[in-house]
């Protein structure tokens, strides 16, 4: 072939790559106006679950969702994907197989003083859902693992962190929140509450809450920031394989997960959730607390989600066991609670108490 003809060639070639590319970007990107300021709720999508034997769980029109549009509703799917460079220096940490484990686990009944587990939480309209997990999962195992009750602070981690666990409300990297603990620690809800207590119904939030300032001075004048901190010791990524998940569930306490959330997912209201119509949303976290198998022998994750207790089953939600259904095995993270000023924090009460 002349010279000329191979040049003229190749640049057919590369402008035709290039064309591929950019029409799947577009693909992929948001979705059509139209559908973004549709309602995320239909009618459809619950007939079409509830009435397919096979479907496995049950649909409603869930009230936490009733004016959502289904941009707004994917506002609230906060997991950003993990940079690679953070995601690769994360120790993975995996349990032997050989470990017994019941066939049924419910971190709520196995753990009763510790009340935060049951907690149902709201994450508003903010996308704060990685900060959640993460802190919910964290106010357990200082429970858990240490014996101390606290609820610890979303807001001191969503406001806080910066831009090294992501982009606050409008969504973060589970694992970066697990760093903050141990580099940063995370003071007390009571020094510095979510500032999205109202849950916020429309009109009035719109566009979507700017994610908080932050101030690091606890609302409480008697509260000092630095005693009310709690850190982590270490924050690690947990294997795939459904066994460890729950072997670190059943020794450590609740892991927080990030999976795919389609448009069904928005009816869910009981039974277990599998994929079954709808379009992709985006990543979501919340925290997983058990698991267990149906009388119909079907396998589950047992879940607990911060969209108040009016959306799902009381607020939690049970998904398939086993086949990583919308990745929910693929993404779990957690970290160890620390000692450090707490057990002086204590030590220091002790003393004023016997003065
Ligand atoms: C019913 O649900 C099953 C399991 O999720 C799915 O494979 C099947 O395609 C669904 N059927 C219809 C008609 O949607
Ligand atoms: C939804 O909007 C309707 C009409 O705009 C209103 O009457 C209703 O109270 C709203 N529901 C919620 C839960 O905000
Ligand atoms: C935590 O608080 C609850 C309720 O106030 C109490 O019943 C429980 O015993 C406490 N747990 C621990 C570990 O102190």
């Amino acid at each position: 072939m002349p010279a000329m003809a191979r040049i003229c060639l190749t640049i057919v070639m590369l402008f035709s790559v290039m064309l591929i590319c950019q029409l799947q970007v577009q693909a992929g990107a948001s979705t059509p106006q139209f559908k973004h300021d549709s309602k995320i709720l239909q009618k459809s999508i619950v007939e079409r679950v509830n009435s397919n034997a096979t479907a496995g769980w049950k649909a409603d029109m869930s009230p936490r969702f009733s004016n959502y549009t289904v941009g707004q509703f994917k506002h609230l799917l906060g997991v950003k994907p993990t940079p690679k460079g953070l995601l690769e220096t994360m120790p993975v940490r995996s349990h032997p197989q050989h470990l017994k484990l019941p066939s049924n686990f419910d971190a709520r009944t196995a753990w009763p003083q510790c009340a935060t587990i049951g907690r149902i939480l709201d994450q508003g309209h903010c996308g704060s859902c990685w900060a959640f997990g993460a802190v919910e999962s964290l106010s357990d195992r200082f429970c858990i693992q240490l014996g101390i009750n606290v609820s610890l602070s979303v807001n001191d981690l969503l406001a806080c962190c910066g831009f090294l666990c992501g982009d606050g409300c409008d969504g973060g990297y589970p694992i970066a929140a697990w760093r903050y603990f141990v580099h940063h620690g995370v003071v007390t809800d009571e020094c510095d509450p979510y500032f999205d207590n109202s849950g916020c119904s429309h009109p009035g939030c719109e566009p979507a809450y700017p994610t908080p300032k932050c101030i690091r001075k606890c609302v409480k004048e008697n509260l000092l920031w630095r005693n009310s901190k709690h850190y982590g010791v270490k924050a690690y990524r947990i294997s795939s394989d459904p066994h460890s998940i729950m072997a670190e569930v059943y020794a450590k306490g609740p892991v927080e997960v990030a999976f795919t959330v389609y448009e069904d997912f928005a009816h869910y209201k009981s039974g277990v959730y599998k994929h079954t119509t709808g379009d992709v949303m985006g990543g979501h976290a919340v925290k997983l607390i058990g698991w267990g198998t149906t009388d119909d022998g079907e396998d589950y994750w047992l879940l607990a989600n911060q969209w108040n207790r009016g959306w799902g089953d009381n607020g939690y939600f049970k998904i398939r066991r086993g086949t990583n259904e919308c990745g929910i095995e693929q993404d779990v993270v957690a970290g160890t609670p620390s000692t450090r000023n707490v057990i002086k924090q204590i030590s220091e009460e002790y003393l004023d108490a016997s003065m």
